[in-house]
């Protein structure tokens, strides 16, 4: 493998970096006092970070109306790029009314910390069913994205921003990985092509299937749960986080793999948030992006393989990230492999079907996932968790 390769370009063409110099930070300190204050949630807190370390390039700030209304209609931004989820800052009309237009905003976390700024360009009204019934495919308020975005105020800030620091994260300092960090770890590593796993559920064997199969074309694995806002009944992060360090210890080749966090919020937008999360993981520096079952679906809504047929409906090379498209996995009893109906030999019946949704109620029910289900050591490690909560 030859050092040094080429890492792909961000979408759009150029990592967008949105933290403050030393000098910046210094002015926004130093006007901290007098500025208005709007108060982030969780996943503002996060989209702003996203921002500001480029994961959401070309983004450089909350969305104006003219990017917002062509991402909500056509999956696009005014310039033509592809974009598939809005990207704003939603606030209740009392938060809205005093702040003017072509002035800064300060920005706290949900604790009261000051954060970042605002350049505030345009406040602007949305149309909330709109949004949701184009993003989510249903206006039903027991979806959570839906939920979030009903939840939220009519009125959205618009306009660059700054982070004020990148502090390390809370509880994964040493997985804290940004984009332009992966992107020379690749290089160094020399790494041409990379293929990126999102995930928000505890790793399955079908998981690990599918990330070996990927594995077998390409020369790295980024490996990139998801560890901002999900909704109660997901399995914490930290958790996550403690399987996948175990599994990795005995099951993958250390060379091969990254592991790293992903800092965003999940949305649960199916078929859009698939286009979402292959678009960030090329701004980490991935080539290729695995698409599985229902990806970044939610009960009913999607169906099993929209998440895949979504991406048909952009030009070849378009998006810039080329989506590893996987068939449900499972384990064949016949095999006693892992499989897909595309390799093994069975019929429906002799196949065990798992799913995170699956291994959730199961530990709910103190039911050890099956070793077809999962690794031991992940079973044990799950087990020990959902003891502490009881
Ligand atoms: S997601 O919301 O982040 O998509 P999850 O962590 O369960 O949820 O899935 C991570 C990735 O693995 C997604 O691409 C998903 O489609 C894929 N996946 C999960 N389970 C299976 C399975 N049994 N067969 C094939 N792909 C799967």
């Amino acid at each position: 493998m030859s050092k040094n390769p080429e890492v792909i370009a961000a979408h759009g063409g150029q990592l967008v970096n949105r933290i403050a110099t030393a000098s910046e930070k210094e002015e926004f300190l130093g006007q901290a006092e007098k500025l208005p204050r709007v108060q982030l949630d969780e996943r503002a807190l996060s989209d702003l970070v996203m921002i500001a370390i480029g994961g959401f390039s070309p983004l450089t700030g909350f969305m104006e109306q003219a990017d917002y209304e062509p991402v909500v209609e056509s999956m696009r931004l005014a310039n033509g790029l592809p974009w598939s989820i809005p990207i704003i800052l939603s606030v209740t009309e009392e938060v809205a009314e005093p702040l003017k237009e072509g002035s800064w905003v300060r920005l706290d976390d949900p604790r009261g910390k000051f954060v970042g700024i605002l350049e505030l360009t345009q406040k602007y009204r949305y149309n909330k069913a709109h949004e949701v019934t184009n993003v989510y495919g249903t206006d039903e308020s027991k979806h959570p994205g839906v939920k979030v975005v009903y939840d939220s105020g009519p009125i959205n800030l618009a306009g660059p921003i700054w982070l004020l620091e990148r502090d390390p994260h809370r509880q994964f300092p040493k997985y804290q990985i940004d984009p332009a960090d992966t992107r020379a770890l690749f290089q160094a590593k020399g790494w041409r092509s990379v293929v990126g796993f999102q995930t928000r559920n505890p790793i399955h064997r079908a998981h690990e299937y599918i990330q070996k199969c990927a594995l077998e074309t390409v020369d790295g694995l980024l490996l990139h749960p998801l560890v901002g806002a999900t909704k109660s009944d997901d399995i914490p992060a930290d958790v996550r986080m403690r399987c996948y360090e175990i599994i990795l210890e005995k099951y993958y080749p250390k060379d091969r793999v990254i592991l790293a966090i992903n800092p965003a919020a999940m949305r649960y937008a199916g078929p859009r948030e698939a286009i979402f999360h292959a678009l960030v993981r090329k701004n980490y520096g991935c080539t290729h992006f695995i698409v599985g079952r229902d990806h970044a679906g939610v009960g009913d809504y999607y169906g099993t393989y929209d998440a895949q047929y979504i991406f048909d409906e952009f030009q070849p090379g378009e998006l810039g990230i080329v989506p590893m498209k996987f068939e449900h996995a499972f384990y064949c009893q016949i095999t006693q492999t892992m499989a897909t109906s595309k390799t093994s030999p069975s019929t429906p019946e002799q196949r065990i079907h798992l799913s995170g949704t699956k291994v959730r109620e199961m530990l709910c029910r103190g039911e050890l996932p099956p070793p077809e289900f999962s690794r031991p050591e992940v079973a044990a490690e799950l087990a020990r968790a959902m003891q502490g909560q009881t």
